[in-house]
């Protein structure tokens, strides 16, 4: 065999992970060590709080008294681009890494995710106001573009080293006297807030002296609509049949008309974007981005037509596939930060295997996909609750101390009796446990 091969058959690892999810942590770490996705020691690292102490904190934010845990996930049988991923999630809301998980799982029978994007471009505004002539301003400013993205330039030295810079100078008028300037900076792998407010603040009195105007804000915008994602995915008819629905072209019809339903209804857009968003930020947490940024920009971007629109489409295909698409504004960072400060943080990356500030914007940006999915998908068919109440079956099942296999049979009786309370759960594992112990 070829040393190429070699290399080849050494690194393929499979997001398909059977039964990860009847597994204990400790049992998970050690699966991820053996599929190779962890080093042994990085696998204990995750254990607990994963490294990150009081210092780490103290050292993060102001006025620390604490720390605060969230659980972290992965979720499992992710091909994005052709290449098997898996993806750390942190969130407090159960069934979205399941959930990510099973559609990211319909969607391999369709060849996965495709991911593309525009370069990272983060956007500074400088206010200008009581300019008193913008036609002179305007013309001062396109005239001067070059000469200012110069000096722009000349103050990122490190930036433009690594391939960055300012590309664009960008004049926008609000009013009959305000103007704003607009400079596109390309940030690499950093979100770059901290570079271009610094640019926009040392880029303002020269801005003003040129156009005669007063200075107001400097601030970057996050709408990053020069940032965007592009995701793609294709589902079989057939992957969609489930128990209860064997009809894979009505399970896809029912989910073409829930996306009417967001089309037609800002209300019910909102929810279904919260949807998108439940991957995307569950992903962007675990990897320490700022959730927030990139909530206020897929919010606005939905919003960008005047009305509040779904930021996936799902259609029918030709072959009568479901295609579904995700496009969205994703400023995203893999240096500085809590990328250089977190333990926890600089794992997640590794494990999901990012490569740029891009790359996790795709990945994110694939898992938002898959939740908005399997959120449809169950909606149109048998409702999300039933889902839910099954992994709440599980949570009580293993709090009554169950484990094993037998997590997963308390918990189904539990669930086809619909009742949850704990002193049942304690009930039919004795049962359970008995009846294995005699089969035994
Ligand atoms: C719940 O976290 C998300 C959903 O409400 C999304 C949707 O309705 O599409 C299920």
């Amino acid at each position: 065999m070829s040393d190429d091969k070699v290399q080849t058959l050494k690194v393929k690892r499979s997001s398909r992970l059977s039964g990860f999810y009847r597994q204990t942590p400790e049992s998970r770490r050690t699966r991820l060590v053996e599929s190779r996705w962890l080093a042994p020691e990085e696998a204990e690292a995750c254990a607990g709080l994963g490294g990150f102490d009081e210092a780490c904190a103290d050292a993060m934010v102001e006025n620390v008294i604490g720390l605060h845990g969230l659980p972290l996930g992965v979720a499992l049988n992710f091909v994005v681009n052709a290449q098997d991923r898996l993806l750390p999630m942190a969130v407090e809301e159960p069934s979205i890494i399941a959930a990510a998980s099973y559609a990211a799982r319909l969607c391999a029978e369709g060849g996965g995710f495709s991911v593309s994007w525009d370069e990272p471009i983060t956007t500074a505004q400088v206010q200008l106001l009581e300019v008193p002539s913008l036609t002179a301003a305007e013309t001062v400013l396109r005239t001067r573009a070059p000469e200012l993205l110069a000096e722009a330039n000349a103050c990122m030295g490190a930036m433009c080293a690594r391939g960055g810079g300012a590309r664009e100078l960008e004049v926008r008028v609000l009013d009959a006297t305000t103007l704003v300037v607009h400079v596109h900076v390309d940030t690499r792998d950093a979100m770059g807030a901290n570079l271009v407010n610094g640019l926009a603040e040392r880029m303002a009195p020269r801005l003003a002296a040129l156009t005669g105007g007063r200075v107001g804000l400097k601030i970057l915008t996050n709408l990053a609509d020069r940032r965007k994602v592009y995701v793609r995915t294709t589902v079989p008819a057939s992957a969609l049949a489930s128990e209860g629905f064997p009809d894979g072209t009505a399970v896809r019809d029912a989910i073409l008309e829930a996306q009417l339903f967001a089309e037609m209804d800002p209300y019910r857009a909102v929810t279904h974007n919260k949807g998108v968003m439940n991957g995307v930020d569950a992903v962007l947490v675990a990897c320490g981005n700022d959730w927030r940024a990139v909530e206020a920009g897929a919010h606005a971007y939905a919003a960008r037509s005047g009305v509040y629109r779904p930021l996936t489409s799902w259609k029918q295909g030709p072959a009568g596939e479901l295609v579904g698409l995700l496009e969205m504004p994703l400023a995203t960072s893999t240096v500085g930060g809590a990328a250089r400060s977190h333990p926890g943080v600089q794992r997640a990356l590794k494990l999901a295997r990012v490569t740029s500030a891009v790359d996790l914007a795709g990945v994110a940006a694939a898992a938002g996909l898959a939740t908005n999915l399997a959120a449809l998908k169950a909606l149109s068919t048998e409702g999300i609750q039933k889902g839910h109440m099954a992994l709440h079956a599980r949570r009580v099942a293993a709090e009554a101390g169950a484990q094993g296999e037998l997590v997963e049979i308390v918990a189904e009786r539990l669930a086809r009796e619909r009742v949850y309370r704990p002193e049942r759960a304690r009930e039919i594992l004795a049962e359970e446990a008995g009846r294995k112990g005699t089969v035994r």
